[in-house]
């Protein structure tokens, strides 16, 4: 036995349905993409181990659930021992954009975490793939404005921003590297 534990995180991600949110992860854990839409039905989990440049070995245990469930209560199981939450849209559609403050505030509502201010959030804009024309108008602008609302209240923090594709398979590892070491930080 080598002694060496490995650390698993619970990841969660949120956002209004059809942003991407199960592409994005079976993109992260199987390199798999399909085109056709199947809504999320409840909540389930995917587990990926991943090295991470320290070579420390972590296991990230991804929480996917169902947009449309927005205003149904997921359990406080769902939410328990979260070590980041990743706020996902749509660049193709704003309201998806404009929901993320109110799905921040329901993550913190639901999950209870003792230090709000301190807890890693990131954004993740997909389906950057697809035609210019199609995304949000002045997207950086209301990008950044939607990340200053939801940092507000957080302890100078940043949260960063991705821009991705499950599609295409644009940022989606690099983003989840990230996740994997915030995580680290806030167990
Ligand atoms: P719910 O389960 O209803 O909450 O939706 P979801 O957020 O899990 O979205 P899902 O991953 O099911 O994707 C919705 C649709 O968008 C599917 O048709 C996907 O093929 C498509 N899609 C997902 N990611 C991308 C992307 O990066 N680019 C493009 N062009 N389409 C994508
Ligand atoms: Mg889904």
């Amino acid at each position: 036995m080598s002694g060496k534990k490995k650390t698993l995180l619970k990841v969660i991600i949120l956002g209004d349905s059809g942003v991407g949110k199960t592409s994005l992860m079976q993109r992260f854990v199987d390199d798999k993409f399909s085109q056709q839409y199947k809504a999320t039905i409840g909540a389930d989990f995917l587990r990926k181990d991943l090295t991470l440049d320290n070579n420390k070995q972590v296991t990230l245990q991804i929480w996917d659930t169902a947009g449309q469930e927005r205003f149904q209560s997921l359990g406080v199981a769902f939410y328990r021992g979260a070590d980041c939450c990743i706020l996902c849209f749509d660049v193709t559609n704003e309201k998806s954009l404009n929901n993320l403050t109110s799905w921040k505030d329901e993550f913190l509502v639901q999950s209870n975490i003792s230090n709000p201010q301190d807890f890693p959030f990131i954004i993740i804009g997909n389906k950057i793939d697809v035609d210019d024309s199609k995304k949000i108008p002045s997207l950086q602008k209301k990008l950044n404005n939607i990340v200053n609302q939801l940092a507000v209240n957080a302890n100078g923090l940043t949260y960063p921003v991705f821009e991705t594709s499950a599609k295409d398979a644009i940022n989606v590892q690099a983003a989840f590297e990230v996740v994997a070491k915030m995580a680290l930080q806030q167990e």
